[in-house]
């Protein structure tokens, strides 16, 4: 299997006792109009375990040769992506996969374009800290000299007790907790289309954007079959909800997908799996380009033109919703402009998900932003 996490690291994981703390107090940064996400119980939120994931989250001490961050491939900027076909890790390594959007990851219950498996953040974050294949932050063997970092360094040395206080120092339980902490507060839900959909304000949309929201939710189009609900995506869980979704689907790029990105097929082995991957969400959509699992369509015009087409070379599990359609120029404008109005500026801008180090601190300095 193809970016696995050695046994060892998801043997700490699964061993990290499970502790009951109340939700702290936190206050989750959402509108009234939106349940919140689904906590795991080892995991409460708090004000303190999320500020301290979100240093962990931007401080390139984690990786092995202390160049690579998280924030080097998801960039706040662009919805926490990176702006590259496909993600560049440690020492140069090109992987196989674009780096997906962060906004309202808390609600997807897989997190991962293609492994069904990937079901917490908390387990995620061992893929880019310990992955071979691709090498993302090269963590591997080099545990002990990062802890230690981590332990000697004065933010920390407060930052820990404070959100894990029944832990002696930082360790992998705590690092992958914060982190899941702090990408679970990563909200977005003030762009346009939402002031318009849910804050009464008519105004919000220009009517080029209000015909694209007809279009898109047209059955000429058929987008809103996998792109649905708040998210724009049939993969959603909510707090004290039974009920996961989980939308994997083979949009027909490819005749014959590549060996080193196959889909849903390199976890399950079901040829009815090749070429299926995970419906992204299109909140914030205009600024995460290029596109798809492997970024090979570079603009949201690209994108359109590959639906219209019925998939770009087709395939035998190509999606029935796939079929193509004829539109207008004026019709693809109108898509474009209610894909735009997902935009959320005040996420991209957010002081609270912002790199909170200062210039030239050690966490920061050899850090290779995209
Ligand atoms: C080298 C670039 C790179 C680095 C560094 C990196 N990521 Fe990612 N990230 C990716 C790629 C590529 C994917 C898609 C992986 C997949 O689908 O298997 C991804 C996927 C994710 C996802 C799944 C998102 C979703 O839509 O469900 C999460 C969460 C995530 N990364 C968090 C992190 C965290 C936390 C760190 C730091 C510990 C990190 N990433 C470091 C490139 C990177
Ligand atoms: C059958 C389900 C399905 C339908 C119908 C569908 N999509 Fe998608 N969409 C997906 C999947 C799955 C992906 C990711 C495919 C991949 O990377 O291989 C995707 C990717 C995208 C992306 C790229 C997002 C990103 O972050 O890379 C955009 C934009 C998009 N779709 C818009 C649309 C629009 C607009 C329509 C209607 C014209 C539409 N989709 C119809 C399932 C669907």
């Amino acid at each position: 299997m193809r970016r696995a996490v050695p046994f060892a690291a998801a043997l700490v994981i699964l061993s990290g006792a499970a502790f009951a703390l109340d939700d702290g107090g936190y206050d989750w940064p959402l509108p009234d109009w939106m349940p919140r996400p689904p906590v795991p119980d080892d995991n409460p939120m708090s004000t303190a375990r999320v500020e301290l994931g979100r240093h962990l989250f931007y401080d390139s001490r984690l990786s092995g040769d202390g160049t690579v961050a998280c924030a080097s491939c998801h960039d706040p900027a662009r919805a926490f992506t990176d702006g590259r076909k496909r993600a560049v890790g440690i020492h140069g390594t090109v992987g196989n996969l674009n780096a997906p959007s962060l906004a309202n990851v808390a609600y997807l219950p897989i997190n991962a374009w293609a492994n069904p498996h990937m079901t917490s953040l908390e387990f995620q974050a061992l893929v880019p800290l310990f992955g071979e294949a691709p090498d993302e932050m090269g963590a591997t063997g080099q545990e002990d000299r990062i802890f230690s970092l981590l332990a000697d360094d004065p933010y920390y040395a407060e930052a820990f007790p404070q959100a894990f206080p029944d832990r002696q120092a930082p360790d992998l339980f705590a690092v992958t907790r914060a982190l899941g902490a702090f990408q679970r507060s990563l909200m977005s839900f003030h762009s346009p289309y939402d002031r318009f959909k849910y804050g009464g304000d008519l105004e919000a949309l220009s009517d080029s954007a209000k015909r694209g929201e007809q279009l898109f939710f047209d059955h000429r189009f058929e987008c809103y079959h996998c792109h649905q609900g708040v998210l724009f995506t049939d993969n959603f869980q909510r707090e004290g909800s039974p009920w996961v979704e989980t939308g994997f689907h083979n949009t027909g790029l490819y005749s014959d997908y590549p060996a080193n990105a196959p889909g849903r097929i390199e976890i399950t082995g079901a040829p009815g799996d090749a070429g299926l991957f995970r419906t992204p969400s299109l909140r914030n959509v205009a600024v995460t380009a290029p596109y798809m699992h492997d970024g090979s369509i570079p603009d949201l015009r690209g994108v359109l033109a590959h639906y219209a087409n019925g998939g770009r070379e087709g395939h035998a599990n190509q999606d029935g919703m796939i079929v193509g359609f004829e539109a207008t120029e004026a019709e693809i404008a109108d898509i474009m402009a209610f894909l735009e109005s997902l935009t959320d500026e005040t996420f991209l801008t957010n002081p609270d998900h912002a790199d909170p180090w200062p210039e030239n601190h050690p966490a920061r300095i050899n850090r290779a932003d995209p």
